[in-house]
């Protein structure tokens, strides 16, 4: 594993970009699966800079989202589609097809899983997977205890990751959907390349646990730990106790 800590979290969200940079750069149909929420923001921005400066081309991308809220559509301002449209779509030259966000409306939503996994294998699986961390040790939205060999599934959303999140819901973590669609972490750990991206003391706990907790599925992030070929990239702050840990 590739552990990379910077001085600041721009720099951590530019180590990041960058990488996902020569990813795209790298092959004429790159396959990316995508994260959302605040780590993530950030890196989209550097992207965009990127693509507006001519310097990158996602006319050959195909992407998949790691996850969605149950009951949100594209429209919906909280949703992950319309998040990925709002940081990332709507700026670069990515072809409407090559999107892929799980559809959290769908009304077969285990059908439409199933579905998400088969588009994945089509499209020759994912390159690299972007993923972030969320306090209860969930990569994409796979909450504790989660099967490492889960794959995309519907879930119930811990009570820690609706406060985590509520802040796109009026503060109100009872307005945040209590489930969601997320590829499993079997699905995740079937990218050929993981990049694991925290910032700030918040996220120090759980990088710990993450990094040097025991490997369980009660905490789905140290599958990771399980995979050939993964880059972690954290500020100072996010690998203050793994740094501590480890000396
Ligand atoms: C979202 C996702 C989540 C987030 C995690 C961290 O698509 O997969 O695992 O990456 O909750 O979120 P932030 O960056 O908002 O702290």
């Amino acid at each position: 594993m590739n552990i990379i800590v910077t001085n600041s979290p721009e720099q951590a969200f530019h180590r990041a970009a960058d990488m996902i940079a020569a990813e795209i750069r790298a092959s004429s149909r790159p396959v990316l699966g995508l994260a959302t929420g605040r780590t993530m923001e950030n890196i989209y921005r550097l992207l965009v800079q990127q693509y507006d400066a001519g310097a990158l081309d996602f006319s050959g991308m195909t992407s998949f989202n790691l996850d969605e809220y149950v009951g949100l559509g594209p429209t919906d301002t909280n949703s992950y589609r319309h998040y990925m449209q709002e940081h990332l779509f709507a700026h670069v030259n990515m072809p409407l097809s090559g999107i892929h966000v799980p559809d959290g409306t769908a009304p077969d939503l285990d059908a439409e899983c199933a579905s998400y996994e088969v588009a994945i294998r089509a499209s020759n699986g994912i390159d690299l997977q972007l993923l972030g961390i969320g306090e209860t040790g969930h990569i994409g939205f796979n909450e504790p205890p989660s099967a490492f060999d889960s794959q995309t599934r519907v879930v119930e959303l811990d009570d820690i990751t609706r406060r985590q999140n509520s802040s796109m819901f009026g503060n109100d973590p009872e307005r945040v959907p209590s489930r969601a669609l997320t590829m499993g972490v079997g699905t995740i750990l079937e990218a050929r390349h993981l990049l694991l991206v925290a910032v700030g003391g918040g996220k120090a706990a759980i990088i710990n646990e993450a990094l040097n907790g025991p490997i369980s599925e009660n905490v789905s992030a140290t599958a990771i730990r399980l995979h050939d070929n993964v880059t972690v990239i954290l500020d100072e702050a996010a690998a203050s106790i793994y740094n501590q840990a480890i000396k």
